[in-house]
């Protein structure tokens, strides 16, 4: 799907398709007004007629309305006018998409549209592109029988009075969003059988080929050689050999890469609970467990995209987490990168023991800032469902940025402690830490304290993204997120 600018006015440019939009209560856009000032009141006959309320989500195709250069109009419902929030232009944009008709392959619709209160042209832009784009995502590489996609629509022109830089600028942070969370999408849904430790290098290293990244994937005897014994603890029940993935997206500061922002993502590309056995039931969402890591390659993919002027880190620790007669039982203690020793209570608190080796690991590269993401614990669900991911920082400015990222992106995110106080959890007979908490006690913030002991000297940001980074039950599918809140906080920092 393309993505372009045209001066031009609604009812004269010709497109397949012209989406204009009406409010409930029958206020109309800008551009509905003209047409419906040029077709002496077809529009709001229409929503007269009952045929369409206004309501969000609602749409009423018009076809050969005199006047109207496009072959088609299309009313799109906006809801109530100070409703008008970013979820409501997505949806708006979405419906437009979907309804533009199945002969339409292009589809106008006037920039000065559809406007959220706040928000400037080059965020309805991108904003656009990335809602529009949704629409036609299909995981259908595994199907002998391709789904018949629900829009033909090759084409969608913003029409602008005048050029605007900032809206073509819009357009294409959109794109690189878009086509981030789309290879997020893609791996995430793919299966474990397939979407392997060893299949993510090699994704890593297509990377390379196609943005310059540079991409270095460590094997088993390099992963021995740093000594991360939490990580290889994981790999032991599994017959796939484990990987870390390191990748250098160099967009600041020729010759040498300083500086860089580190983005560190969990990778299991099937969590069982090895030993600590998860319950057959929906076990199989458990290949979305690599959906951090998913969203890594996302946003360093579109950090090259966008020639972000910023050096990005992406750092992926990538194994399976199995059972089996070698695999690490509840209470071994394992001796971590960093020294300090774990007893693993349960083996399911798989995500810690591969992200704390991988945050030591980057402490070499001395980052600006390290953010983690990781679908790391159930608990996150139950505090804030599927709608926010959860935030964790004890520091305060790094912690305003990513909310900031997360309100640019429209992709949600909360605020969670991680005060010290947690930590007394954590405490071992034996060891120096244990990996898990008291059951049903703030595990997710419990989750991030452990992390904590393996971030000293970094500003770092964890993202328990468990409860967005997929969907369940009948629309399941990886969503792609987090990458829209990562490229907009690159996008901040490279003061783009
Ligand atoms: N990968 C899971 C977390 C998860 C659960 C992600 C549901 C997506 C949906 C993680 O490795 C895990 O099993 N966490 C345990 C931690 C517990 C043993 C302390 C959990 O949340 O139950
Ligand atoms: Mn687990
Ligand atoms: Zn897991």
């Amino acid at each position: 799907m393309e993505f372009n600018t045209k001066i031009a006015l609604p009812e004269t440019f010709k497109a397949d398709c012209v989406a204009v939009g009406v409010f409930d209560e029958g206020g109309l856009t800008p551009s509905a007004r003209r047409i419906d000032g040029i077709t002496r009141g077809a529009l709001r006959a229409a929503l007269a007629s009952g045929d369409i309320s206004g309501a969000r989500g609602t749409s009423l195709l018009l076809r050969a309305v005199p006047g109207v250069a496009s072959s088609r109009v299309l009313l799109v419902g906006l809801g109530k006018p100070d409703e008008f929030g970013d979820r409501a232009y997505a949806d708006a944009v979405r419906t437009a998409v979907r309804n533009a008709g199945s002969g339409s392959a292009s589809l106008a619709i006037a920039a000065s549209e559809w406007r959220v209160k706040g928000r400037d042209p080059r965020w309805h832009a991108s904003a656009l592109v990335v809602a529009a784009r949704e629409v036609p995502f299909r995981s259908d590489e595994l199907k002998t029988k391709k789904e018949d996609n629900a829009t033909r629509l090759a084409r969608i022109h913003l029409l602008l009075d005048k050029r605007d830089a900032a809206v073509d600028k819009g357009l294409a942070e959109g794109r690189a969003i878009a086509n981030g969370a789309d290879l997020a999408k893609r791996l995430g849904n793919l299966p474990a059988n397939i979407c392997t430790p060893d299949y993510l290098g090699q994704q890593a290293r297509k990377l390379q080929r196609d943005w310059g990244i540079g991409v270095q994937v460590l094997d088993r005897r390099q992963i021995e050689a740093l000594r991360m014994g939490a990580f290889l603890s994981v790999t032991k029940g599994s017959d796939q050999p484990p990987r870390l993935i390191v990748a250098k997206y160099q967009g600041a500061s020729r010759g040498r890469f300083t500086d860089p922002i580190a983005l560190v993502g969990k990778g299991i590309t099937f969590d069982t609970g090895g030993i600590s056995i998860k319950p057959a039931a929906e076990m199989d969402e458990m290949k979305f467990d690599m959906c951090g890591a998913a969203s890594v390659l996302g946003a360093l993919r579109a950090a090259a995209e966008l020639k972000l002027k910023v050096n990005v880190l992406g750092v992926i620790p990538t194994c399976e987490n199995m059972p089996s007669g070698r695999a690490t039982k509840p209470g071994d203690i394992v001796t971590s990168m960093s020294g300090q020793t774990v007893e693993v209570l349960n083996t399911d608190a798989e995500g810690r023991l591969i992200l704390c080796d991988a945050l030591t690991y980057v402490q070499r590269f001395k980052p600006s800032a390290v953010v983690d993401i990781a679908t790391l614990t159930g608990a996150i669900i139950v505090s804030l469902g599927n709608v926010h991911s959860g935030l964790f920082s004890p520091d305060d400015e790094l912690a305003a940025e990513l909310m900031e990222a997360a309100s640019r992106a429209s992709d949600r995110a909360w605020r969670m402690p991680v005060d010290d106080d947690y930590q007394d959890q954590l405490k071992s007979n034996f060891a120096d830490m244990a990996n898990i908490g008291i059951r049903g006690n703030a595990g997710s913030i419990v989750a991030a304290c452990f992390l904590a002991r393996f971030t000293k000297g970094m500003r770092w940001a964890h993202l328990d993204v468990a409860g967005t980074a997929f969907r369940g039950g009948g629309a399941k599918g990886a969503t792609g997120r987090p990458v829209p809140l990562l490229t907009h906080f690159l996008l901040a920092r490279a003061g783009a």
